[in-house]
């Protein structure tokens, strides 16, 4: 079994990437911070089963509109279009941020609408629509709506850090947790909401299981 991760010098790539070692699959990899130019039709897709999609600007608060639909949006489509061409599954990394502000109180599901509201997730739910468009082909494509993940390796992403994480830090560095009665609300309503990441990792394994069935 052979997997292209991209994006796997990030948070959540490099504890799957980890993750698929140990599992002992075979791995490559892209991350465009080592080669902004490059184009999914340049990637090496010898003997790829699988793609696992995680490249994209993560940071919910990016304006750059251009860069953001090229780099989320047309990266996506384009890398789709390739793993259709050669027959390729491909997971797609989308965000629970779809659903911006849907005030339902009830349990959201894949068949809930999504107000995107933000530009990050307007090219996560863009490249959702665009691929639910597409015919069907010998290329499986599966979605994940990721709500927060937390883990190993997310120091980077400063202010975009799960909340958990940055607590933690906070916790760490000055003994106490300091936030404001609202976030404190907010905060319960996410916690309960969370993906933890080792569940991340079962369920990209469990989902790739079943391309083979
Ligand atoms: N961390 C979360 O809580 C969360 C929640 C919802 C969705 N997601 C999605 O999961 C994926 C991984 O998130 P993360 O937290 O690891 O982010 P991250 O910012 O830590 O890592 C993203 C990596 O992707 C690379 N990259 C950016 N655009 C790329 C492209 N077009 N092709 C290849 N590489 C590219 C970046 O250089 C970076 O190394 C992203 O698609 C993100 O939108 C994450």
């Amino acid at each position: 079994m052979k997997v292209l991760v991209t994006g796997h010098k990030g948070f959540i790539g490099q504890n799957l990437c980890k993750a698929i070692r140990e599992e002992g699959w075979e791995l490559t990899t892209f991350d465009i911070i080592d080669n902004p130019t490059m184009r999914p039709k340049d990637l090496d897709f010898t003997d790829v089963d699988c793609v696992m999609h995680l490249g994209a600007i993560s940071s919910t608060t990016e304006t750059d509109v251009r860069k953001i639909m090229d780099q989320n949006l047309s990266w996506s489509i384009e890398l789709y279009e390739e793993c259709r061409n050669q027959d390729i599954h491909m997971q797609f990394s989308s965000s629970a941020s779809v659903y911006g502000n849907n005030k339902s109180e009830r349990i959201l599901s894949e068949n809930d609408i999504c107000y995107p509201s933000s530009y990050y997730a307007l090219s996560k739910y863009m490249f959702e629509q665009y691929a639910l468009k597409r015919p069907q082909s010998r290329s499986v494509l599966q979605i994940f709506r990721y709500f927060n993940v937390y883990g190993p390796h997310e120091e980077h992403k400063g202010s975009q850090a799960s909340p958990y994480t940055q607590f933690a830090k906070q916790a760490k560095e000055k003994g106490v947790i300091k936030v404001q009665p609202a976030t404190v609300k907010v905060l319960f309503e996410h916690l309960v909401k969370y993906t933890f990441l080792l569940l991340a990792l079962e369920t990209f394994s469990a989902a790739y299981q079943k391309f083979s069935e």
